[in-house]
C-alpha cells in the first residue's frame, strides 16, 4: 500500500481534519488494500461510539406528488408517466402499527413537496403518531418550508428532519435544479431546522452530473460548519423519465469510500447505508456498514404504492412486504457481524 495513503488515513482518523488533496486521495482509490485500511479505520471510529449497533428507521413514502422539477428526480412534476398517489391518515397509521410490531422506534414520513398536505394536516399526522406511539421518534422529510411551518411541525412533536442539501456549490446546484430553486435557500432551511431544535440530516448524491471532487470537498466544509446529526448519501441513479436519463450512474465504490471518510470526519454522526446504495450494488448496504454506516431505512410503505415512489430506476424492495424487508435487513446486518438495535437511535449529543 502507498505509505502516503496509510498515513493520511491515520491522520484523518486522529484529527478529523482533511485537506482537499487528502480527500481526493482517499476518495478515489480502488486499491483493495487501501480501501480495506480506510474501512477498518472507519469501523473502529463507529464502534467506539455505537459498538456494533445498527438502527432502523421505518420509511413511509406518503405522497409522490411534488411541485418541484429537479432534473434528477423521478417524481418531478413534469414527469407525466409517474402514477401519483397519496396515503390517507388511516393508511399512514397502519404503516406505523406494522412498523411498531416489527420493533421500529423511528418513523420517517417522506414525500414530494405536495401542497395538499397543509401544515395543519402534517401537524395532525405527527400528533396522531406521537399519541399512539409515544416512544417512537417521528422524522419528517418533506422539503423546503418556511421557518414558521417548521416550527409548527416541531411543536406538534416531530423530532427530526431530513433535507439533503444535494450540493453545497451554488453553481453545481443550478445544474441539478430549475432556476426557481436555490442552494442558498436550502441551506437556510437546514439552519432554521437546527435552530428550532430538530435533529437534522443533510446529504448529497454521489456522482451527479458535473460533480467534481472539489464539490464534495465543499460539501464537507459546509457540513463541518452545519454539524448535522445525520448525513444521508447514496449514488445518483438515472431515472428514464428525467432530463438526466442518459447520464452515467454514480459509483457504489465512490459512495462507500465517502461513507468511510465521513465517519472519520464526523465520528458520532448517524450515517445510513441507503437504498440507493443497495440498488447500485446488491451488497451495497452491507459494504456501507463495513465502512462505518450505522443506520438502515427499511421501506414501510404499503406494497400497492411502493412501485410508484420511484426517484430512480431499478429501486430495490418495491415488491416486498414490510415484514419481508425487515427480516431481510436483519439478516443482512447480521451477515457482516453487526446487530440491529431496536432503539430510537438519537444522536449521542442530542438532548431535547
Ligand atoms: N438517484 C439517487 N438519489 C436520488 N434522489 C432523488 N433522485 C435521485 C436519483 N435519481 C435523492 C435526493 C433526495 C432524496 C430523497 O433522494 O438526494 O434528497
Ligand atoms: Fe427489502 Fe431486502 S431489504 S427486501
Amino acid at each position: 500500500m502507498d505509505i502516503r495513503y496509510k498515513n493520511t488515513v491515520d491522520e484523518v482518523k486522529i484529527t478529523s481534519e482533511i485537506t482537499r488533496e487528502q480527500f481526493a486521495l482517499l476518495y478515489n482509490t480502488d486499491s483493495k488494500e487501501e480501501t480495506e485500511y480506510l474501512y477498518e479505520a472507519a469501523r473502529e471510529v463507529a464502534q467506539k461510539h455505537y459498538g456494533k449497533a445498527v438502527f432502523l428507521r421505518g420509511l413511509i413514502e406518503f405522497t409522490n406528488y411534488c411541485k418541484n422539477d429537479c432534473y434528477y428526480c423521478g417524481i418531478r412534476c413534469s414527469n407525466k408517466n409517474a402514477e401519483r398517489y397519496r396515503l390517507s391518515e388511516e393508511e399512514i397509521m397502519s404503516c406505523c402499527t406494522e412498523g411498531d410490531k416489527l420493533g421500529f422506534k423511528t418513523f420517517v414520513l417522506q414525500g414530494g413537496e405536495d401542497p395538499y398536505y397543509t401544515d395543519e394536516k402534517i401537524c395532525e399526522i405527527v400528533r396522531m403518531i406521537k399519541e399512539k406511539f409515544p416512544n417512537a421518534a417521528v422524522t419528517l422529510s418533506i422539503g423546503e418550508k418556511s421557518y414558521e411551518s417548521y416550527k409548527k411541525y416541531y411543536e406538534a412533536g416531530a423530532d427530526r428532519y431530513l433535507l439533503r442539501h444535494e450540493t453545497a456549490n451554488e453553481e453545481h446546484y443550478s445544474m441539478l435544479h430549475p432556476a426557481n430553486l436555490s442552494g442558498a435557500h436550502r441551506k437556510q432551511c437546514l439552519r432554521d431546522l437546527k435552530e428550532i431544535g430538530f435533529q437534522i440530516g443533510c446529504g448529497i448524491m454521489v456522482g451527479t452530473p458535473k460533480q467534481t471532487d472539489d464539490n464534495i470537498y465543499e460539501d464537507i466544509e459546509f457540513m463541518k460548519d452545519l454539524q448535522p446529526h445525520m448525513i444521508g448519501i447514496g449514488p445518483f441513479i438515472a431515472h428514464k423519465d428525467t432530463p438526466f436519463k442518459d447520464e452515467p450512474n454514480g459509483s457504489a465504490d465512490r459512495t462507500v469510500n465517502l461513507l468511510a471518510i465521513l465517519r472519520l470526519i464526523f465520528p458520532k454522526v448517524l450515517l445510513p447505508a441507503t437504498t440507493a446504495l443497495g440498488t447500485a450494488d446488491a451488497k451495497g448496504r452491507e459494504r456501507g456498514i463495513l465502512a462505518g454506516a450505522n443506520v438502515i431505512m427499511p421501506n414501510l410503505s404499503p406494497t400497492n404504492v411502493r412501485g410508484k415512489y420511484l426517484l430512480y430506476d431499478g429501486k430495490i424492495c418495491t415488491g416486498e412486504e414490510a415484514a419481508e424487508c425487515n427480516q431481510c435487513l436483519r439478516r443482512r446486518v447480521e451477515s457482516v457481524g453487526y446487530k440491529v438495535e431496536d432503539a430510537r437511535g438519537d444522536h449521542p449529543d442530542f438532548i431535547k
